[in-house]
């Protein structure tokens, strides 16, 4: 029995040290629990810690930039009532300074048109047929080694019979024995003396290049013997190869690329498309006209005949003639020279590169203006004028010109280009006629025969048709015979009515060509009389000088 006490006993110990021994593993595990918890806890904490303190650094952060930006706003807010305030200011001076601009502007069309007014009235004033004289200097060819002029120098005959008295008066004098005396003088409107140069020549042709912008027609023609300096005063000194002129001796460039230049120069000024300028080459050889810019089926230049017609506005004209498109005066120039190369000439005794044609070079310049502005002769040809669009007068005529590479007849000039918008439109037409006319000496002295003879004999013909159509602008004809001659009807347009026509006479100085020089003066004194007949219907005072 007591050992089944004690075995109770036992086994009851055993289960209290069991139980207190889970008890012990249970109090191990909870308090591990709360060390971790604990722990926990704390790091729980430490992060809380943390983030109060980076909310506040960044509360205090977005106070300060707060503080800052809107400083910065209400800067820029105060710059832009500023510039609202400046932008008012401008807008005003703008305002003010468009309609000054305005008025300004209106002043200057004004003043444009007095401008043009008194240009011409002065040009008119001067006449609109004016003459000047160049006498050449003496060159190795008017006095040859011979015994005639031995003799005279053995006398002191002197060379130069022909001189320059002053700008306005020639003096001839000569005194030989066997032949009358000779003591006259011819007064013209210039008179250029051997050592005025292309420059000085030119500064008087000047002027009527602003009056062909105006709306004038205009011709420059040189007349003269053959040797006597025409070809040098119109285009200057010529190769000795061809007949082209050098355009790289500047000094040397006559009146022909001189006046081109001036021409491209004053419209560069003009509103850029509302020009252009188309140019032609004719020779007038044997009184027949021949196109020098005409092209054969190959595209080379071939120098075609064409005839000369009065159009239905009483205008002469040249049905298919070429007229070429140029944009500047090196254009115009390789053209030129171009044409001249087909001139037809013939060596005659004078000298080894004289002209047996005359060479007339137009030069027709196209403008589109409104109608306020006065244009003196409006193109009377134009139907389509007063119906001209202004995108189209805006578009350089430059633009046609890839599809057109060139203008065969007045028939397809750009101006059909232009479509029919506006009335405030119209388009001009003007001429610049610039002629270097064939010698004007008499067969014996240049020892001519045959057809040379023939040549001699239609030039002289063509040239006192000349003298007759001035003759009868001079005496205020009803009727002006233009058509007695290829030359006179191809510069009728040109010469007489508005047209403004300076004649400048090229004379030797030698006393070997006295008899042509005297002729030549003579011309140009007959050639002075319509100037002073015009001057004296318009019953204005005494003629200005040119310079
Ligand atoms: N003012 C001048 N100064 C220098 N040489 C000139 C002058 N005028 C003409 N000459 C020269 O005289 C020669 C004949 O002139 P040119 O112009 O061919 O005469 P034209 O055309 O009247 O027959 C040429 O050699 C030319 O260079
Ligand atoms: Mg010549």
């Amino acid at each position: 029995m007591n050992q089944g006490i004690i075995g109770k006993i036992s086994g009851e110990e055993a289960n209290d040290s069991f139980a207190y021994y889970k008890q012990q593993k249970c109090h191990g595990s909870v308090r591990s629990v709360i060390i971790q918890l604990h722990e926990a806890i704390q790091k729980l904490k430490q992060e809380v810690k943390n983030l109060r303190l980076s909310a506040l650094t960044f509360s205090r952060d977005v106070q300060h930039h707060g503080k800052t930006y809107l400083g910065q706003i209400l800067a820029a807010v105060q710059r832009l009532q500023m510039h609202n305030e400046a932008m008012q200011t401008f807008q005003t001076r703008a305002f003010e300074l468009e309609q000054s601009l305005h008025e300004v502007n209106e002043r200057y069309q004004k003043e444009k048109q007095r401008r043009k007014v008194l240009h011409n009235s002065l040009i008119e004033l001067r006449g609109n047929i004016r003459v000047h004289c160049r006498i050449r200097p003496l060159l190795p060819f008017d006095t040859p080694p011979g015994e005639s002029d031995l003799k005279d120098r053995q006398r002191n005959i002197p060379e130069n019979v022909v001189c320059e008295a002053d700008d306005e008066t020639v003096f001839v004098k000569c005194n030989r024995p066997g032949h009358a005396l000779i003591n006259k003088t011819f007064q013209y409107e210039r008179v250029y003396s051997a050592s005025d140069s292309q420059v000085t020549v030119f500064a008087d042709v000047a002027p009527l290049l602003t009056s062909l912008l105006d709306g004038y027609n205009v011709c420059i023609m040189a007349y003269g013997q053959t040797g006597s300096g025409k070809t040098h005063t119109m285009l200057g000194p010529q190769s000795e190869s061809n007949f082209t002129f050098s355009m790289e001796d500047e000094q040397g460039l006559g009146i022909i690329p001189r006046a081109s230049e001036e021409v491209f120069r004053l419209l560069s000024e003009k509103p850029l498309g509302s020009h252009w300028v188309e140019v032609s080459v004719v020779e007038v050889y044997n009184n027949e006209v021949f196109d020098l810019l005409a092209k054969d089926s190959y595209g080379r230049m071939s120098g075609v005949k064409r005839d000369i017609i009065t159009n239905k506005e009483g205008k002469s004209d040249i049905p298919l003639l070429t007229h070429e498109p140029v944009e500047d005066a090196v254009e115009f120039l390789e053209l030129v020279n171009k044409g001249l190369q087909l001139r037809v000439k013939h060596p005659t005794l004078v000298h080894a590169h004289s002209s047996r044609s005359h060479l007339v070079i137009t030069l027709t310049v196209t403008t589109m203006a409104d109608s306020e502005d006065n244009l003196a002769t409006p193109w009377a040809g134009d139907r389509s004028s007063p119906k001209m669009g202004r995108k189209h007068f805006l578009t350089s005529p430059c633009s046609v010109k890839d599809d057109k590479p060139s203008f065969p007849s007045r028939a397809s000039s750009p101006t059909l280009f232009f479509n029919e918008s506006t009335e405030k439109l119209k388009r001009m037409r003007t001429k610049l006629q610039l002629v270097d006319l064939a010698g004007s000496e008499c067969a014996g002295m240049s020892g001519v025969t045959g057809s040379v003879l023939r040549e001699t004999s239609f030039i002289n013909r063509s040239l006192s048709a000349l003298a007759d159509v001035l003759g009868a602008i001079s005496e205020q004809r009803s009727h002006v015979p233009y058509r007695n001659s290829k030359l006179t009807h191809l510069l009728q347009d040109s010469i007489g009515g508005n047209a403004k026509l300076l004649v400048v006479l090229c004379v030797s100085p030698s006393q070997k060509y006295i008899t042509e020089s005297l002729q030549t003066l003579g011309f140009g004194s007959r050639a002075r009389q319509v100037q002073r007949g015009h001057t004296k219907k318009r019953n204005q005072p005494a003629l200005s000088k040119s310079k």
